[in-house]
């Protein structure tokens, strides 16, 4: 593997995956609570996203944008009327979205001379230059500065300081309904409309960026829909193709028009058999009842984790939205993870002392159990503590 540019700090392994299990090289088995970062909503081996992805690889696995592909433009369809009146952006991956929606704002802007954009602190919406600039965390910043300008900074769930910052000047307001990287802080539905409401009246554009909790992960199909606001673009992607790489941006129907052939593009960008996948993804979350499951879950496992905050000390918080959830702890969270690595458990960090969990929407109440005993076992040695 030493051939890898290291930018990644790895050890394991992985050669297969059903459900929410993963195996290793050598035939270890981990509980998969980290689902590929979000992506594997629908857990490993998924048949109909298989049956989907076969299916359509044997018909045309690529056309580029220069034609109409089915899966593409049914994707869209199926999207927009899920979601809200819209038109669809395609591409690979969630900074690739942010990129689309920060450059379509950019263009809707540029008429009235708005070209900055506010984002806020402890965001995180991709790697790339555009994304980079709205990203708050300076360390994955300063080494690559100058960026794109024009990005003001304010604190996420103040109004006040929103307002302060958006004015005649600004494009877009950018958001994560449920913070991810930055810690796994959910906005309050209070915020979330005063956002909407602010932009509204200072005439910039919303932007949700839902590639982590969009999709079904908070309990709802969109993360927005729990405060009742409808933004004016909205961005997904990691569980979208149900592990295929593909990225969407949605742009409220009345701003199409601000777009035009040749402003943006993208070669692979609503690539068919990740379209096809992602139907099949969507098929399966909008079945009746399957949302209604998620949020049974999602109190389990919440209730299971305030349980354990009541016997250790060192878990200083529990917070999230869904079966997206953080547990705060007072030291590091580093050696929670490598136990519970060790304990056959995979789970991701959202900095340094949040545990970020984001177990397969279709994890079992069985499973749930099992990483909670785990992680009980885990922190009884002292994991997390100051
Ligand atoms: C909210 C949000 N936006 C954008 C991105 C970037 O997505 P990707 O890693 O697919 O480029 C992420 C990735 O974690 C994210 O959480």
């Amino acid at each position: 593997m030493s051939a890898l540019l290291s930018v990644y700090e790895r050890e394991l392994v992985l050669t297969k995956g059903r459900g929410a299990w993963v195996e290793d090289r050598d035939g270890k088995r981990y509980l998969d609570f980290g689902a590929g970062i979000g992506v594997n909503g629908l857990g490993h081996g998924d048949r109909g996203v298989l049956a989907a992805i076969r299916n359509q690889a044997a018909r045309l696995v690529h056309a580029s944008n220069l034609y109409h592909t089915e899966p593409a433009a049914a994707l869209a369809e199926r999207l927009t009327t899920l979601a809200f009146p819209s038109r669809a952006f395609f591409c690979n991956s969630g900074t690739e979205a942010v990129e689309a929606a920060l450059k379509f704002a950019r263009k809707i802007g540029r008429s009235q001379g708005r070209s900055e954009l506010v984002a806020f602190e402890r965001s995180f919406h991709g790697r790339t230059l555009g994304a980079l600039s709205l990203t708050w965390t300076p360390k994955y910043r300063e080494p690559f500065e100058p960026l794109v300008p024009g990005v003001r900074f304010c604190a996420f769930g103040d109004l006040e300081a929103a307002a302060a910052v958006t004015g005649p000047q600004t494009a877009a307001v950018f958001v994560e309904p449920v913070q991810g990287e930055g810690g796994v802080w959910p906005a309050t539905p209070e915020f979330l409309r005063g956002l909407a409401g602010l932009c509204r009246e200072r005439g910039a554009l919303l932007v949700a960026d839902e590639v982590q909790c969009g999709l079904g992960r908070t309990g709802r199909l969109f993360a927005h829909q729990h405060a009742g606001i409808t933004p004016d673009l909205l961005t997904l992607a990691k569980p979208l193709g149900g592990g295929l790489p593909i990225g969407a941006v949605l742009l409220r129907e009345e701003l199409a028009p601000g777009i035009a052939v040749g402003d943006h593009g993208s070669t692979f960008g609503g690539n068919p058999v990740a379209c096809a996948a992602a139907l099949a993804v969507l098929d399966h979350l909008t079945r009746p009842g399957f949302l209604d499951a998620v949020e049974r879950r999602a109190r389990q496992l919440r209730k299971g984790l305030l349980a354990l905050a009541r016997i250790h000390a060192q878990i200083a918080d529990v917070r999230g939205s869904g079966l997206m959830l953080g547990v705060e702890f007072r030291g590091g969270v580093a050696p929670v993870v490598r136990a519970l690595e060790g304990r056959g458990v995979l789970a991701t960090r959202a900095g340094e002392r949040v545990l970020r969990l984001l177990p397969p929407l279709v994890i079992k109440p069985a499973e749930i159990r099992s990483f909670l005993t785990s992680l009980d076992a885990v922190l009884g040695e002292g994991a997390g503590a100051a």
